[in-house]
């Protein structure tokens, strides 16, 4: 138990250097690209962290889930996994592989937190490379395209699914179904690529500037601004709010059911 806590320890003290590390880098060179993970850690972080993963993975998941994640005999595909895709903070991730799925024949994994993260990691970094590779395939097959049902879809969009609050038939989705067909639409719509959440960030004098979200970890928030223009500031020392209407497609993810999917599909396709 001992050993067990120091090495947690230990193991939290290098991630706590290595993400100073990484703190000190990214004040120079600012990351573009955190926005999307934008509660995630630094970008450099997550690549060590990934890299850790794989070798637990390799050793305690592989022969289920395959090497590269994207299933084998006895597991699932985590690449397309809905809850994996829908987990932002991994603690999802994290509980499937703590407590196992003992009835479908998945053991338990007693690991700490830091290795729990590892994996998380490493299945997210698979996720990407498998989105490259397939070009985008997530969560359905083409031949579930055709099969749900338009007027349970547009309910689902004005109802439950609560598009309607973001999205009209008429104005930005109008005519989406020909500018974007079968899976890409699909891929779109469960989970929109390349948006930048926008940010507001209010200084201890008053002032307030706004932009879009560049940076953010648990010291600093950055902005891009309208003339592209990189601020950032120590979170300590402002108020910021980050508006990120992407996670409404996230937080969708576990709540939709296949027919949710399919009937949506159906209905979106209508829209020529
Ligand atoms: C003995 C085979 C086996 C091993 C080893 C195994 N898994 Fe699994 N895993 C499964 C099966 C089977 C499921 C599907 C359970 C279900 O259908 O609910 C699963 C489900 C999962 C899920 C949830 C997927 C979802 O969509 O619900 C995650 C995440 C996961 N495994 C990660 C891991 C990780 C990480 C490891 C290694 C630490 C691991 N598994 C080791 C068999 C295994
Ligand atoms: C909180 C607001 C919000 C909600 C709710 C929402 N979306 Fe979106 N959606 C967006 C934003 C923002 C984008 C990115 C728009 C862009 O790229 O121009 C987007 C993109 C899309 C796209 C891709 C459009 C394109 O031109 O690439 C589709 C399709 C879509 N959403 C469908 C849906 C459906 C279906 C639902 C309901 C299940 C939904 N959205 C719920 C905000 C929202």
């Amino acid at each position: 138990m001992t050993t067990h806590l120091l090495k947690q320890r230990l193991l939290l003290g290098c991630i706590f250097v290595f993400s100073l590390v990484a703190l000190a880098f990214s004040s120079i060179q600012p990351p573009v690209q955190a926005a999307a993970a934008a509660q995630a850690p630094a970008p450099a972080t997550d690549a060590s962290a990934a890299k850790q993963g794989e070798v637990l993975f390799q050793q305690s998941c592989a022969f289920c889930h395959g090497r590269d994640a994207m299933g084998g005999e006895t597991g699932p595909d985590l690449t397309r996994s809905k809850l994996v895709l829908g987990d932002k903070t991994g603690d999802q991730i994290m509980a499937v592989i703590h407590e196992g799925r003992i009835e479908k024949k998945m053991p338990p994994f007693p690991f700490a937190t830091p290795e729990l993260r590892s994996l998380v990691a490493f299945i997210r970094a698979r996720v990407v490379a498998a989105d490259a590779q397939k070009g985008g395939r997530r969560g359905v097959d083409v031949a579930d395209l055709q099969t749900g049902n338009v007027e349970q879809g547009k309910k689902f969009f004005e109802g439950a699914g609560t598009c309607s609050k973001c999205h009209s038939p008429t104005g930005d989705l109008a005519g989406i179904a020909s500018k974007l067909k079968g899976l890409e639409l699909e891929m779109r719509m469960l989970y929109p690529r390349d948006v930048l959440s926008k940010v507001a960030v209010t200084t201890r004098d008053g002032k307030t500037i706004a932009g879009k979200l560049a940076y953010l970890d648990e010291f600093t928030v950055g902005l891009r601004d309208a003339d592209g223009v990189y601020h950032s500031w120590s979170i300590e020392n402002v108020q910021y709010k980050v508006d990120s209407p992407v996670d409404a497609h996230v937080e969708m993810f576990p709540k939709y059911t296949d027919d949710d999917i399919h009937n949506l599909m159906a209905y979106l396709q209508t829209l020529r």
